[in-house]
């Protein structure tokens, strides 16, 4: 792996640069933009990114039964089973991927997928901060992509491909995202972190080399209310 990273930084203090975005210390929500122009005032734009993308396909041969912990060979003796076994009302049976296993849940028709992987799979790295898609802290991988996971619906994932945070590293080896958010100390109490290394990993899936103007517009929609968004960002162009 290639690792070419060059940021010149002005040297400005975590107070300047709050003073620099508008910001009142301890107030209210504040704007990604302002967080962006902000980054654009203390870095220059010449910035190598090389990670090799994760899956965004999935070759299963595990299907589990969350509820009762059974494994089948294939999703339709999985969804078999929960027919039987756990009668499901109104709610919806849909099947899919998650970090590479399969699995079928029961869901309402308004349940998130953020829910289903917290409270159905014990995924508690992804957080449900605002619930509302503002924040990202929620976020995770569908089919490549990132989403909220707060603002999709669970039913919606039937047959889809999704990771979260604890699907990046490989038995305790953080993967190349993971690793440079860690040693370039991109986080602060880290609550949004996850969030954030999943955003960059879903860019650099579909563009390995972004700039620093394309790693500010893919983790724009993140939120870290320590007021480190400029850290976020500068761990992830800062040499992957
Ligand atoms: Fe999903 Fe904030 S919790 S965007």
């Amino acid at each position: 792996m290639s690792e070419k990273t060059e940021i010149e930084k002005k040297g400005l203090s975590r107070r300047e640069f709050l003073k620099d975005a508008g910001l009142v210390v301890g107030g209210a929500t504040v704007g990604s933009m302002a967080f962006l122009n902000s980054c654009k005032a203390t870095t220059t734009e010449t910035t190598t990114i090389t990670s090799p993308p994760i899956t965004t396909t999935a070759t299963v041969s595990t299907y589990i039964d969350p509820i009762d912990g059974t494994t089948y060979s294939s999703m339709a003796a999985l969804k078999a089973h929960f027919n039987a076994v756990h009668p499901h009302g109104d709610a919806t049976l849909v099947a899919f991927t998650v970090n590479g296993k399969g699995y079928a849940f029961q869901v309402k028709p308004y349940t998130s997928l953020g829910s289903v992987l917290r409270e159905g799979l014990g995924l508690f790295g992804l957080k449900l901060a605002c619930g509302m898609g503002e924040c990202g802290a929620c976020t995770v991988i569908v089919d490549g992509l990132a989403v909220h996971s707060c603002a999709i619906l669970a039913v919606e994932m039937e047959g889809r491909v999704v990771q979260t945070i604890e699907g990046l590293s490989n038995n305790g080896v953080l993967n190349p995202v993971q690793q440079k958010y860690y040693d370039n100390e991109g986080w602060a109490c880290g609550f949004c972190t996850p969030g954030f290394v999943m955003a960059a990993q879903a860019l650099i899936n579909v563009n390995p080399h972004p700039t620093l103007s394309q790693v500010q517009l893919a983790l724009s929609g993140h939120q870290c209310m320590c007021g480190n968004n400029h850290r976020a960002i500068n761990a992830i162009v800062g040499g992957i």
